[in-house]
C-alpha cells in the first residue's frame, strides 16, 4: 500500500493540525486545498489544488494515495452532495481508505441537523466498499468561548444536557495516528469526547473562572432560540443547524465521555480550562 496521506482542509483548524502532527513524525503528505495561496508552511508536505465540487480535479489531486483524510465540508444546504463526490472521486482514483470527520450520535434523524448530513456521508462511504475510519467527534471546545454573546450569556435550548465537547487538538492527534496506520483501525468508527461531561450551566462556570468575568447559561425554548438568531438573517438551514446544536444537548443526545482519544493516542483528552488556557 502507497505511504503517500492525502489531507484535505489544511487551510483550517482541524487538518492545519493534523497536516502538523503528520510532518513532525516525518510522514509523506500531499495537502488537497481550495486555495493554494492560503496553504499552510507544512515541511516536506506536496500541496495541490482541488475542492469537492470539482470530481475530477479532486481525483487527479489524489493520485497515488494510501489513504484520504477527508474534512468534512464547510456548512452548506448541499453537503451530503459534495460529500459524496468527494468520496466518489477517491474511490475512482483508487485511494484504498477514508478516514472522514463524523459526528458524535450522527443519524437519520438525530436532533442535530447537521448530524444527518454526516450519517447520510457514512453511509455513503460503507456502500462504496472503500476501507474506511469514522472520527464522531464530539463538539468542538475550542468554539465554546464563541457562543458567549456580547453581554456574557450563553443562550440556546440546551437546558440541563450533559456533553462533552472534544479539543480539535486531540482529533488531530487522533486521526495523525490512524492515517499513519490506517489498517489498524479499519471499519472503526471513534467516539471522540473530551474528558468531562458537562451541562451548559458548568460551561458558563470554567469560562467565568478562566476570563476573570462573570459568563452564565440562559436556557431558551426552541422559538425563542429561532427568534434570538433571526437578526443575523442567516439562511433556514444554517440557524437550524445552530439551534438544533444546543437542542441535541438538551435531548442527552450528546450525553456520552468515552475513552477513545485515550485508546488511540495513548493520552488523556485535554480539559476545556486546558483549552482555555493554552
Ligand atoms: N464538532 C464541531 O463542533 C464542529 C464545529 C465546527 C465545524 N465542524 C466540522 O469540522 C470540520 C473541520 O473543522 P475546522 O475547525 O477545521 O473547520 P475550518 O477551520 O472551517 O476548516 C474547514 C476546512 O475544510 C475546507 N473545505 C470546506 N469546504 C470544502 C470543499 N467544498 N472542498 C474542499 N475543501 C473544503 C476549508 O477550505 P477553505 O479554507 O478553502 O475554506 C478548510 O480548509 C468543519 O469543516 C465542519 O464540517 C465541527
Amino acid at each position: 500500500m502507497s505511504d503517500l496521506i492525502a489531507v484535505t482542509g489544511a487551510t483550517g483548524g482541524l487538518g492545519g493540525r493534523i497536516a502538523r502532527r503528520l510532518a513532525q513524525s516525518g510522514a509523506r503528505q500531499r495537502l488537497v486545498v481550495r486555495d493554494l495561496s492560503r496553504v499552510p508552511r507544512i515541511e516536506g508536505a506536496e500541496t495541490v489544488q482541488a475542492s469537492y465540487e470539482d470530481p475530477a480535479a479532486f481525483a487527479a489531486a489524489l493520485d497515488g494515495a494510501g489513504v484520504l483524510m477527508l474534512i468534512s465540508a464547510t456548512e452548506h444546504p448541499d453537503r451530503v452532495a459534495l460529500h459524496t463526490a468527494a468520496v466518489d472521486a477517491a474511490v475512482a482514483a483508487g485511494v484504498p481508505r477514508i478516514v472522514y470527520t463524523s459526528f458524535l450520535g450522527a443519524g437519520p434523524e438525530c436532533t442535530f441537523t447537521f448530524g444527518q448530513d454526516h450519517w447520510h456521508t457514512e453511509r455513503h462511504i460503507e456502500e462504496t466498499g472503500v476501507g474506511f475510519t469514522f472520527l464522531r467527534d464530539s463538539l468542538y471546545l475550542d468554539f465554546l468561548a464563541d457562543m458567549v454573546g456580547d453581554d456574557g450569556v450563553i443562550r440556546g435550548p440546551a437546558g440541563d444536557g450533559r456533553f462533552a465537547p472534544v479539543a480539535r487538538d486531540d482529533v488531530a492527534a487522533v486521526a495523525a495516528t490512524i492515517l499513519q496506520d490506517p489498517h489498524a483501525h479499519e471499519s472503526a468508527t471513534y467516539d471522540l469526547t473530551g474528558p468531562d461531561l458537562l451541562t451548559m450551566t458548568e460551561v458558563a462556570s470554567v469560562l467565568s473562572s478562566v476570563r476573570g468575568s462573570q459568563v452564565t447559561f440562559e436556557n431558551e425554548t426552541l422559538d425563542e432560540a429561532y427568534a434570538s438568531r433571526a437578526k443575523y438573517d442567516a439562511p433556514d438551514w444554517a440557524v437550524a443547524g445552530w439551534v438544533t446544536s444546543y437542542a441535541a444537548i438538551g435531548a442527552g443526545e450528546l450525553d456520552a465521555a468515552t475513552d477513545h482519544v485515550m485508546k488511540v493516542t495513548g493520552h488523556p483528552p485535554m480539559t476545556l480550562a486546558q483549552v482555555l488556557q493554552a
